[in-house]
């Protein structure tokens, strides 16, 4: 089986329902299964919140023994939230050692506005793995609903507008999450093949 990380940070669950997603799509590729990862919480006001339905805390081996990543947090004034931060902060044995080089990955997002920063949250988590050697996928315009969304769902990568409270993902972001998925894991396999 080809692994596939998706590993993300997720405090009120809209960026982990994307994750699932993703991983969904990830799975529709023959032989490749999602692994599903978060990162540990650090101390803040807002994250003492944090709900318990989770997936595993990653572990550096995580990182080595996937084909590929994906990596989602939810927008933080326009950038990646700390947790997510602190845990790429911790990887600089496997930038040393080279274990994501080469790699493909891709980014997700959930934001509470549609213009609240989606696509500088996107890239701002396109920057550390580029340092790692990542080759990043986005989702191109071959996908129809690129083009016609007026949800979540970038050329940057997958993404959840909540509009302040609504958690549930519209079919668009729905599609265009399993979208990046597929594509992500069939870039792995063409690149393992
Ligand atoms: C400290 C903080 C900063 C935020 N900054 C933004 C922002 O800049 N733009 C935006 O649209 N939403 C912002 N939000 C809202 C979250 O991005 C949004 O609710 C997101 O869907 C939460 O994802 P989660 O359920 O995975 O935690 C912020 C939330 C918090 C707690």
């Amino acid at each position: 089986m080809t692994k596939i990380l998706v590993l993300y940070y997720s405090l009120h669950g809209n960026t982990r329902q994307l994750a699932r997603h993703i991983g969904r799509g990830i799975e529709q590729i023959t032989d490749c299964e999602a692994v599903l990862r978060t990162v540990a919480d650090i101390s803040t006001a807002a994250t003492s919140q944090l709900t318990t339905a989770s997936d595993p805390i990653v572990s550096h081996d995580d990182l080595k023994q996937c084909a590929a990543m994906a990596m989602g947090s939810p927008v933080r004034f326009g950038n990646m939230a700390a947790p997510l931060k602190h845990f790429l902060d911790s990887t600089s044995a496997e930038w040393l050692s080279g274990t994501l080089i080469s790699k493909p990955a891709c980014v997700f997002t959930s934001s509470s506005s549609l213009h609240g920063g989606q696509e500088t949250t996107l890239q701002s988590m396109m920057l550390p793995l580029l340092h790692h050697g990542m080759l990043i996928v986005g989702i191109p315009y071959s996908e129809p609903l690129l083009h016609t969304t007026h949800h979540g769902g970038t050329p940057y990568g997958a993404s959840h507008v909540n509009n302040g409270t609504n958690k549930q993902l519209h079919p668009d972001e729905i599609a265009l999450a399993q979208a990046i998925g597929r594509r992500l894991a069939t870039t792995a396999c063409k690149l393992n093949g």
